[in-house]
């Protein structure tokens, strides 16, 4: 396994991180969550990825990494979105990242969270009071690092300021969406805050939460696949024309060179230094394996090539 430092903090993560969304304590059983992570920890994998929001996940999480050395594991949660229906229990205010950061280690059964990130940007709270808050959980050793989720280059350049200017402990990483079929945001806004600040990249929804790995390009939705959980305005935003038309093509490239469609599309990723970490969802152990083996396949020349032309990147500005 191949391990990449998130930004420029001392944190070595594994290349390919586990992500829990649906999956751990929703789709799959505690023994099958149990079987993926354990077998993940043997492969080398060490970030797992979860959220306040995510359901059971923490839980089922928390379960499956007992008789695994938590030094060993760096675990990422998130806060952000409303937990119940009272006024205070959302966004990124010192009190409802307070109350996540101590639920979100009692459901994982841990005394800390190695990084901790705000899941979205909160326009109701001031900056400020978000990252001073995220640093007085880091003096504490309640976590030990955060970033940013979906975030734009204008509010992470925002967090920097502040914490230059104020001496806290910076973002390391923004959790961003990126893959073959979403690269714009990436590549035009957060790859200069690299170059910039240091600033890390995890990219979740590498493969467009199945699309990518060639589920439901068929015109039906296969009822047992990740996308059937989704709303239908989330399943478009992954299951529309324009992608299904570029991911079957992926297919026939896939048949064509014998090379499975996850493989390309997780290579392409791991390839080079874009990004420090791929945060991949997995609802079975071979699934696990193959995206093990995908991220060691080297992509030559000519076919990150004939990807980047299915998949071209829209120039900024247009
Ligand atoms: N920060 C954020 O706002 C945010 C948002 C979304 C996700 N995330 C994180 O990113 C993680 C991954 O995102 P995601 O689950 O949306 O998308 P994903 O990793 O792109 O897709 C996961 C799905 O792809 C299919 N798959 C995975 N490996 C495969 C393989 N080798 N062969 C065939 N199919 C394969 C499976 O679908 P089936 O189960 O249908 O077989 C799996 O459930 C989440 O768990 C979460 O931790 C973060």
């Amino acid at each position: 396994m191949e391990y990449r430092k998130i930004g420029r903090s001392g944190l070595y993560s594994s290349l390919l991180s586990i992500g829990g969304w649906k999956n751990f304590g929703e789709r799959l059983s505690d023994t099958e969550s149990q079987r993926i992570i354990h077998s993940a920890v043997e492969h080398g994998i060490n970030t797992f990825d979860t959220a306040d929001v995510y359901g059971c996940a923490e839980e089922a999480m928390g379960r499956a990494f007992k008789g695994i050395n938590r030094h060993k594991l760096v675990l990422s949660s998130k806060c952000y979105w409303p937990m119940s229906n009272d006024i205070n229990d959302k966004g990124l205010s010192r009190k409802h990242i307070r109350a996540s950061v101590e639920n979100s280690l009692k459901r994982m059964d841990t005394d800390h969270i190695d990084l901790y990130l705000c899941h979205r940007y909160d326009e109701n709270t001031p900056l400020r009071e978000t990252i001073r808050t995220y640093d007085d959980l880091i003096r504490e050793g309640k976590i030990l690092y955060w970033g940013t989720s979906a975030w734009s280059e204008t509010q992470i350049a925002s967090a920097f300021e502040i914490c230059h200017e104020m001496g806290f402990e910076p973002p390391i990483t923004e959790q961003a969406e990126y893959s073959l079929l979403e690269r714009e945001h990436v590549e035009h806004n957060i790859q200069p805050l690299r170059a910039k600040y240091g600033l890390g990249l995890m990219c979740w929804s590498p493969l467009a939460s199945g699309v990518l790995a060639g589920k439901n390009l068929d015109n039906t939705l296969a009822p047992e696949s990740l996308l059937a959980t989704y709303s239908n305005q989330l399943r478009n935003k992954y299951l529309n024309d324009k992608n299904i038309d570029k991911a079957r093509r992926l297919r026939k490239l896939s048949k064509d060179i014998d090379v499975p469609m996850a493989t390309l599309a997780l290579s392409w990723l791991a390839d080079g230094k874009a990004v420090d970490s791929i945060v991949v969802g997995v609802s079975s152990l071979e699934q696990l394996y193959s995206n093990l083996n995908s991220i060691e396949f080297k992509l030559n020349e000519e076919l990150r090539q004939v990807l980047n032309s299915i998949f071209p990147s829209i120039p900024k500005g247009d």
